[in-house]
């Protein structure tokens, strides 16, 4: 017996039977239980356990449903992938289970939830939030991160009913009980390193705690520093081209990516960067730059089709192309390379604040001259900034008539600014006067009309026009550059 009890794994053979078993999480407990008893008369008919992974929530509801009588129908994110799936649970759901002749209740389990994603699962959603309102049994789900926007609908009707991270001392109560239970001599300090490592995942503890005291018959901090690996940690880029560049099968090289802190595309940056630091014949970096600039191709398609199915092609040609282009001279993939960073990701770093200022002015050029942006962009910006360094004058009138900020004037007059700035201000000053004149001419129009005997009304009319045919002069000012551009 105890050899085939030993195959079962220990985070199964040691899973909570009682509610009790779960170690912390009281809150998370009380809410969980009081619900399920009170189940139909809820607020929510259904409830979303959501923690960080290995911290009790499968647990809880399985130690739930065994102390309080309750059978679970479980189901995993692949399943309610398909509104049909759903409709058969909840048939088999809707009746009452009966085990030996007696009747108890059943708690309908959605496992891992954050699996559904939004648009290719719609139908399956909409299954489940129907299986929710029609079910006879309490649904209960559980995610990691409930604030996926796809999971929202799912919220809206549920419990939320959260777990914490479970700390180093949790973790090591626990995994102290597992040695006591199986008799395994263990130092204290190893339980420590092995929980430190944990961060909080009991299952992940669980597992390395196994592991060596497999291997080892006792479990020691020695030993546990020499076996337990470091978590898997991404990698960061320039470990990340290092491990692409020496893999000597395919398939090294794939995982090194899928190791990375970086993304497809910003590695296919970084690669394209490095290429010619690595390799030194030009026949290997042919074909390393012909599979990675077919990668290019295919990210390009996906972006455009939204075909995912390109993403596997795409990965293979830039990470396994990449690191088998090195044929004649093989040697060079293990040559030490100083990285740079790509000087793509710098550029767009450095000019980001000047690319803002250029989108700004784009929109409003575009819809002044009703034209798209990017036309602003690449055909009517080029000509304002020859006007800005060339004709500071005329520059001016178009800052006033294009309401155009001090930011977008250096942007496109440079080392002009100050002079460009200089006219502005002093058309303004021209322009107050203007007004000033037209004012008073205005009143002494009025005062005339007066002593005529005309209408008092009638002065304001003048004033208006007045204003008017001076808002005209000066959008003949500020518009005959743009009555030229649009006439192009
Ligand atoms: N709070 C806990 N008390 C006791 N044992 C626990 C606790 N949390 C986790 N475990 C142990 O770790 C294993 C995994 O836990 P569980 O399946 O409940 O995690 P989970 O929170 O559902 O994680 P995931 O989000 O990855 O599904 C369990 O089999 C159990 O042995
Ligand atoms: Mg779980």
């Amino acid at each position: 017996m105890a050899a085939e009890e030993r195959r079962v794994p220990w985070v199964i053979k040691y899973r909570p039977k009682r509610i009790a078993d779960v170690v912390n999480q009281d809150d998370a407990k009380s809410k969980f239980v009081s619900w399920l008893k009170s189940w139909p008369n809820v607020r929510k008919r259904a409830a979303l356990l959501y923690g960080p992974p290995g911290c009790g929530k499968t647990s809880l509801v399985e130690a739930a449903a065994n102390e309080l009588g309750y059978d679970v129908l479980e189901m995993n994110a692949s399943d309610f992938r398909r509104a049909s799936d759903i409709e058969r649970i909840a048939m088999r759901a809707a009746r009452a289970s009966t085990l030996f002749g007696r009747k108890r209740g059943r708690i309908i389990l959605l496992d891992e939830v954050d699996g559904i994603s939004g648009r290719e699962d719609a139908g399956g959603l909409e299954a489940l939030l129907r299986l929710i309102r029609v079910a006879e049994n309490p649904v209960v789900m559980t995610a990691n991160d409930p604030w996926n926007p796809n999971l929202r609908p799912l919220r809206d009707v549920s419990e939320l009913i959260e777990f914490k991270r479970l700390s180093k001392r949790d973790v090591i109560k626990v995994l102290k009980r597992i040695c006591t239970a199986e008799k395994i001599e263990c130092e204290n300090d190893a339980l420590n390193f092995i929980a430190e490592r944990a961060e909080g995942d009991l299952r992940g503890a669980i597992n390395d705690l196994e592991a060596l005291a497999e291997g080892f018959g006792r479990v020691t901090l020695e030993h546990a520093r020499a076996l337990l690996r470091p978590r898997d940690r991404e990698h960061n880029p320039f470990e990340t081209l290092r491990n692409i560049f020496m893999a000597k099968y395919g398939w090294q090289a794939k995982m090194a990516l899928s190791q990375s802190q970086l993304d497809y595309e910003q590695a296919k940056l970084w690669i394209h960067e490095n290429l010619p630091h690595q390799y030194s014949d030009p026949e290997d970096l042919w074909r390393a730059y012909e599979a990675l600039s077919k990668a290019d191709v295919y990210l390009g398609r996906i972006v455009r089709s939204g075909d995912w199915d390109l993403l596997a092609y795409a990965i293979d040609l830039m990470t396994a192309g990449v690191a088998m282009a090195a044929q004649n001279n093989p040697r060079d993939k293990y040559r030490w390379t100083k990285y740079n960073f790509p000087q793509k990701l710098l550029l767009m770093a450095r000019t980001r604040k000047a690319r803002a200022i250029r989108d700004d002015l784009a929109s409003i050029v575009a819809s002044h001259l009703h034209i798209s942006t990017a036309v602003a962009k690449n055909e009517v910006i080029p000509l304002l900034k020859t006007i800005f360094t060339a004709n500071p004058k005329y520059a001016a009138r178009l800052v006033l008539g294009l309401s155009l900020s001090e930011k977008m004037v250096e942007y496109l007059a440079g080392p002009n600014k100050s002079l460009v700035m200089r006219y502005v201000e002093e058309l303004k000053r021209l322009k107050e006067e203007q007004a000033k004149v037209s004012r008073a001419a205005a009143a002494t129009a009025a005062e005339g009309a007066k002593e005529v005997g005309a209408a008092a009304a009638s002065g304001a009319k003048v004033r208006e026009g007045v204003d008017r045919s001076a808002k005209k002069r000066r959008q003949r000012r500020g518009g005959d550059l743009l009555s030229y551009l649009s006439k192009k």
